[in-house]
């Protein structure tokens, strides 16, 4: 008898994770607070309503096998972005010259895995080449670049992407628009002629505005939420927002629930895309124990608006990590310390989902 019924519990749980390999096939539920026999962090995401976690990656992490086990596990990371290799340095590097081997390797792999793809990215200031940086452009010119660009990025990978951040980083921290190329010589009309090339390249893929101090209540977040009440007003196609989140330990914005909420009333969908939380080296106790706080923090606030559709880290371990090259003395920013092993802040993503 107790062997039968052993026998039918796991032909159900079976099923279950046969029928849908993106989704939780038991519930962790039973076990609030204990990380041990959790079945990752994309099931307990899906299981509290999320479409999805998942994780930034990089071409040159995928030959460690350690790694790639963990990466290519669904039940962990229901999701990918590819960090560098769609950028347009990676795939225009001379005009009208396209290559998207490595952004291939990252379709390939999410394909192959189960894991929805997230396109980063059509339009940004950094990460350009030469010939788009310091062109010499008309008007017409640039907004011609970009429309084929980004058009043709899109369609490359059409059918395939659950969203793309068409628009990267648009705006100075006071709210103005930042004087990049693109402004400096079309305004903002790169703005709407990058989504109306991008929707047209690809129908289905959901067009976002992605950037960073704009997780809070602000004239950052105030002047993107102008931008996309514009763009709707004026018939362009934008159907979400990006909040990266690149936070320090114990700097999680407080409004967080209430500027996402501003962005749910304007009818748009909306993804924390980056989400990292960097502390002063070396890491201690009570730092990880403030950085798992924080790391429930955004999950949380993700729970508390239906419009977050879902969470991505960038990148799940400290190993690889962008953090410590950028900000000197500052690192352990992520889930999994530099030996692939899990932190305090992994549980604090799995209580944010579950405790509720
Ligand atoms: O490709 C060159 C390689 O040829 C060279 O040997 C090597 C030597 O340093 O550099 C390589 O380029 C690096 C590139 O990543 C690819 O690995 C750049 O130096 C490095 O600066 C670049 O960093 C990336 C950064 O964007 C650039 O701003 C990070 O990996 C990437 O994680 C980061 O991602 C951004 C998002 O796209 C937008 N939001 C912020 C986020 C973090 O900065």
């Amino acid at each position: 008898m107790y062997s039968v019924a052993r026998f039918l519990v796991f032909a159900i749980v079976s099923v279950a994770a046969a029928a849908s390999p993106l989704a939780s096939a038991s519930s962790s539920s039973a076990f609030p607070g204990s990380t041990a026999k959790v079945p990752g962090l994309n099931a307990v995401a899906n299981a509290a309503g999320k479409l999805y976690f998942g994780t930034a990656t990089d071409n040159p992490e995928l030959n460690d096998t350690a790694y790639t086990t963990i990466l290519d596990n669904n039940r962990q990371f229901g999701q990918i972005t590819p960090a560098n290799s769609m950028k347009w340095d990676a795939t225009e590097p001379n005009p009208g010259n396209f290559t998207f081997e490595g952004g291939d390797v990252i379709r390939d792999l999410a394909r192959r895995n189960g894991q929805i793809l997230r396109g980063h990215n059509c339009v940004w200031y950094s990460q350009l080449p030469d010939w788009v940086a310091f062109g010499n452009f008309t008007f017409d010119e640039l907004i011609g670049i970009v429309e084929n660009h980004c058009g043709t990025l899109v369609g490359h990978y059409r059918g395939q992407m659950y969203a793309w951040d068409v628009i990267n980083e648009a705006f100075n921290d006071d709210g103005t628009f930042r004087q990049d190329v693109f402004f400096n010589v079309t305004g903002t009309a790169y703005i709407p002629a990058a989504l109306r090339a991008a929707r047209q390249a690809d129908p289905h893929a959901k067009l976002y505005i992605n950037d960073y101090n704009t997780e809070g209540t602000g004239n950052k977040s105030t002047a993107l939420q102008n931008l996309i009440k514009e763009l709707k007003r004026d018939g362009v196609p934008i159907d979400g927002v990006g909040f990266q989140c690149h936070f320090e330990v114990g700097g999680v914005p407080t409004t967080l629930v209430e500027n996402f909420r501003a962005y749910e009333a304007l009818g748009v969908e909306f993804a924390v895309t980056e989400l990292d939380v960097r502390m002063t080296l070396p890491e201690t106790d009570a730092l990880l124990e403030q950085q798992k706080k924080d790391y429930q923090s955004v999950i949380d606030a993700c729970m508390a608006v239906p419009a977050c559709v879902g969470v991505t880290i960038w990148d799940f371990t400290d190993k690889y990590s962008w953090v410590p090259g950028a900000f000197p003395g500052w690192g352990a920013a992520d889930p999994w310390d530099e030996n692939l092993v899990k932190k305090p802040a992994y549980d604090g993503i799995v209580i944010g989902f579950e405790d509720r």
